[in-house]
């Protein structure tokens, strides 16, 4: 199966590389042509196609005969790169292909999600940072979203909790809404984040889905497997 990764030399992209290469799939890797150098233990055995994920033209070329699109979301800078990139995967992706996306808790799909004071505290305060520094722009994320979950593609939006390094665990547990006890602990190591993502290529009870996920070893996620 050929797979696609868009945003593939981050933190996040080089263990999702790393997964689909461990399950023999063939990779496509979209990133800045300045990262490429991060993608280099991995340059003989995927292809890469070095520029801007929010590139029409590049992702046309690089999603071409995809089974898979996993689509690293990021929120940097004022140029609606995570909208422009979301799109540009949605344009050109094959018709059957699986679409999945990353985000975090804060993206909600039908706004049933309950968040604690702490976390829209915190939110408020990196969006309006972000957006005086002209760093991140939160809102373009989340429109984003908008309109991946008003395309009829076959797509699953995955909501990362707070992130750690660290040897995986094993798959993230996932609940539909945040609020749900399964998810208090809000922590998950990336490499598992990844792995959820590569997995969720498979899982079409995923299909229209925004999974919000947590470490399976939590204390949360424990918990609720122990009850
Ligand atoms: N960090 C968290 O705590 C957290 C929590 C929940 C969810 N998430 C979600 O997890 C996903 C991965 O996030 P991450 O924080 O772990 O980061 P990451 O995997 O390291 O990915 C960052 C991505 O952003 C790109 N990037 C960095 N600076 C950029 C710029 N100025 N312009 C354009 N692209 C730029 C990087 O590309 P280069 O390699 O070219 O630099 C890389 O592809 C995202 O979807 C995020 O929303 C993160």
């Amino acid at each position: 199966m050929k797979v696609c990764i868009v945003g593939a030399s981050g933190k996040l992209g080089q263990y999702m590389v790393q997964h689909c290469l461990d399950k023999g799939y063939e990779v496509v890797g979209v990133c800045r042509s300045k990262s490429v150098d991060k993608l280099d233990r991995y340059k003989d055995r995927i292809s890469i196609f070095p520029g801007p994920t929010n590139d029409r033209e590049l992702i046309k070329k690089a999603v071409s005969g995809c089974k898979a699109v996993l689509t690293v979301l990021v929120p940097w800078g004022v140029q609606q790169y995570s909208s422009g990139t979301a799109q540009a995967v949605i344009d050109f992706a094959e018709p059957e292909a699986r679409l999945i996306f990353s985000c975090g808790w804060h993206i909600s799909k039908d706004g049933k999600d309950v968040y604690s004071r702490k976390f829209l505290t915190g939110l408020k305060l990196f969006s309006r940072i972000g957006k005086l520094f002209r760093m991140i722009e939160i809102d373009d994320q989340v429109e984003a979203c908008r309109r991946i979950f008003e395309s009829d593609l076959q797509w699953t939006v995955v909501r990362g909790s707070s992130l750690e390094e660290g040897e995986s665990q094993g798959l993230p547990v996932w609940s539909t809404y945040v609020g749900d006890p399964i998810l208090k602990s809000d922590l998950t190591r990336r490499i598992d984040f990844a792995l959820f993502m590569v997995e969720a290529i498979n899982k079409d009870d995923l299909i229209h889905k925004a999974p919000a996920i947590v470490g399976c070893q939590s204390p949360s996620a424990l918990e609720h497997s122990e009850a």
